[in-house]
């Protein structure tokens, strides 16, 4: 969760829905991804690949060398569980 809310939520939002308060989030093409929304559909393997990849056609940066791999795994866990379930709970309502 730490790792989210410094490195990532700039640009996924803080809730993980994509819209994050970077100024420039709002212009990039493609848009952030709405991870809450992606939530458990890909698994961890996969989110732990394209974190560390990045997508070289869009503002999705590379974290190969930044963060360590546990670092990496914990974001993806806080990804896959944490941030899929609370909006879950939100559409619940
Ligand atoms: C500078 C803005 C920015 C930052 C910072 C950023 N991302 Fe992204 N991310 C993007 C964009 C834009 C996309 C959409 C890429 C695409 O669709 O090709 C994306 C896509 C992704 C995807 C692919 C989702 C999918 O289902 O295809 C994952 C996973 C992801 N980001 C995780 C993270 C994580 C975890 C962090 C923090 C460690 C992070 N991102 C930081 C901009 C950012």
């Amino acid at each position: 969760m730490q790792v989210y809310q410094r490195y990532c939520s700039a640009c996924h939002g803080p809730s993980g829905e994509g819209n994050g308060l970077a100024p420039a989030a709002a212009y990039y093409d493609p848009s952030p991804t709405n991870l809450a929304l992606h939530g458990a559909a890909h698994a961890a393997g996969e989110y732990a690949w394209q974190i560390k990849e990045g997508n070289s056609n869009s503002a999705m940066p590379r974290f190969q060398g930044k963060l360590d791999e546990d670092a990496i795994w914990s974001v993806v866990l806080y990804i896959r569980h944490t941030l899929a379930d609370e909006h879950v709970a939100e559409h619940k309502h």
